[in-house]
């Protein structure tokens, strides 16, 4: 049977995007849809250009039924957070759960938790001077960052290195990855 994902994003959604053109062609996996908080976000035109449906949510939504139910609806296999910026609600986890994953931009326990997305999570590498940083992938608990560990891998970094600079490295390494270790996972 056709395996099932459903992508949530709140940005640009380049891992989105990249997600959609592995799977286009698949036969085993089809990407049915995006879901975004933000209004005019990157990721819808994106989704736009692969034919793949995007909706947009209010923050409010995905704490009624409203979201969850239209989960439930479409019942799918794996819900891919992409860059996904609001807390995902106990509820999902309890009915979705082992289902739910989510990429984060750093070598957890690393630099998680509240606040830390995006530029925050690459600024704070490089105050702390480390030389390596890296990718996670990992399943979502109802804890930010913290549920169990599917993936990981690094990057090293030169110490002239601006913020900017690493985020690039680690984007790269998570358009490489990210959607071949969903593939693994789909396959299991
Ligand atoms: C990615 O780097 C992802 O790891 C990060 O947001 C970026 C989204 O980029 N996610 C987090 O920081 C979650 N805590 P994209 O919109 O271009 O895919």
């Amino acid at each position: 049977m056709q395996k099932k994902i459903i992508i949530l994003a709140s940005g640009n959604g380049s891992n989105a995007e990249k997600i959609i053109d592995f799977f286009e062609s698949s036969s085993a996996v089809k990407v049915l849809s995006v879901i975004s908080n933000k209004q005019g976000a990157g990721v819808f035109d994106r989704a736009k250009k692969f034919g793949v449906p995007a909706v947009l949510f209010k923050k409010k939504s995905f704490e009624t039924n409203e979201v969850l139910s239209y989960l439930e609806e479409l019942k799918p296999d794996l819900i891919v957070l992409a860059g996904f910026l609001l807390k995902i609600p106990k509820e999902f986890v309890l009915k979705f759960p082992n289902k739910i994953i989510n990429i984060h931009p750093a070598l957890l326990p690393k630099y998680g938790g509240k606040g830390m997305y995006g530029s925050n999570v690459h600024k704070a590498v490089k105050e702390s001077g480390d030389l390596k940083t890296g990718i996670t992938i990992h399943y979502v608990n109802e804890n930010y960052d913290e549920g169990a560990i599917i993936f990981q891998a690094e990057v090293g970094l030169d110490a002239s290195d601006c913020p900017e600079t690493i985020a690039t490295k680690v984007h790269a390494l998570e358009h490489q990855y990210f959607p071949q270790v969903i593939n693994q996972i789909l396959r299991k």
